[in-house]
């Protein structure tokens, strides 16, 4: 491998709280280790249009509290090309860029293992995503603080719905995942939280609500992720409402406030770490891996097994949110 004097450095896909405190802690580490850092926009569509700009110490000041991401992110079908990439590459190799930080999710992981076989260069990936759907981390870069926006944005919900005796249906981001859901649920004491990982069945959660009903419960709260297989909370909603009206039923979905915002201290910190630790790793030979935090410990991950379908959830989780909720 040839030595690495300067990275690029990139957030792909979409945005998270935390990333901007991850560009902070590469940079810094990178220049500490006597590297130059050149900050690459609009993610791998950026790396394709040559949309680069140098980054100093002084370029990343006053950003560690600050959400979304200074070099801004685009989800570029571009870069699935052929084409795309080779464009890319030519940028990269232009501009004496030796090695790649990127920063992101999925599919930003899926990009960068397809670019690095096909042109042997080295990457090396930090987990930025409000999902937390990534398998070799705890937690990624944003999840606590979108979760911590959810509980906020819930326990008003849930003030309305206790005074008004209603059940209000919440959806809230996860595509594919149900990781916000579930922990939110937990969180707010959800009557029922809603997950891609486990088939929902209606009727099941209509009996649920009769027996609420029955036990004198007035007033409820169902969190359904977005990717749940029922379909959303307008279609849970129709679906109670065709069944079973004793509730007086409302809609809420919380959208792209949960991707906002000022990271949390766990956002930041984890950030921070990750950030150091990968440029440490990166120098040190390693590529073609996510680094995270599992029990405490930095590890590092082959992208292809960092990807979402090798993160399994603890259904035992959604009982228990049930029971508590009884
Ligand atoms: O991947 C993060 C995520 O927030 C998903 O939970 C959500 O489904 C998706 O991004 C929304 O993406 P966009 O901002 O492109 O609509």
């Amino acid at each position: 491998m040839k030595k690495i004097k300067k990275i690029g450095i990139l957030t792909s896909g979409g945005d998270s709280p935390g990333m901007n405190a991850a560009i902070r802690a590469v940079a810094r580490t990178a220049i500490h280790q006597n590297l130059e850092v050149c900050g690459i926009y609009r993610g791998y569509q950026g790396l394709i249009n040559g949309d680069f700009t140098s980054l100093h110490s002084r370029s990343v000041s006053n950003i560690i509290q600050r959400g979304g991401t200074i070099l801004k992110s685009t989800r570029s079908t571009e870069f699935m090309s052929v084409e795309g990439r080779k464009k890319a590459y030519d940028n990269l190799m232009k501009n004496n860029i030796n090695a790649l930080v990127v920063i992101g999710g999925d599919g930003t992981f899926r990009g960068a293992n397809i670019f690095r076989i096909e042109y042997d260069f080295p990457i090396i990936g930090l987990p930025g995503t409000i999902d937390n759907d990534l398998y070799g981390t705890d937690f990624t870069i944003g999840y606590d603080t979108a979760i911590n926006t959810v509980v906020e944005a819930v326990d008003k919900i849930r003030d309305t719905a206790d005074s008004h005796d209603r059940l209000f249906i919440i959806e809230v981001m996860g595509r594919d995942a149900g990781f916000i859901a579930l922990r939110s649920g937990i969180a707010t004491g959800a009557e029922k939280i809603l997950v891609p990982e486990s088939p929902t069945y209606i009727n099941n959660l209509i009996r649920l609500l009769q027996h609420d009903w029955s036990k004198n419960k007035t007033s409820g709260i169902i969190i359904v992720a977005e990717g749940d297989d029922s379909g959303g909370a307008f279609e849970v909603a129709r679906k109670i409402n065709e069944n079973f009206d004793f509730f007086d039923t409302r809609i809420t979905i919380l959208g792209h406030i949960q991707r906002g915002g000022s990271p949390t201290a766990m956002d930041r910190v984890l950030a921070s770490i990750l950030g150091y630790n990968t440029i440490i790793a990166l120098l040190d030979g390693q590529h073609g891996v996510m680094a995270g935090q599992v029990n405490k410990e930095i590890i590092f991950t082959p992208f292809e097994k960092s990807i979402k379908h090798n993160r399994k959830m603890n259904l035992k989780l959604l009982e228990i949110a049930r029971i508590l909720a009884l």
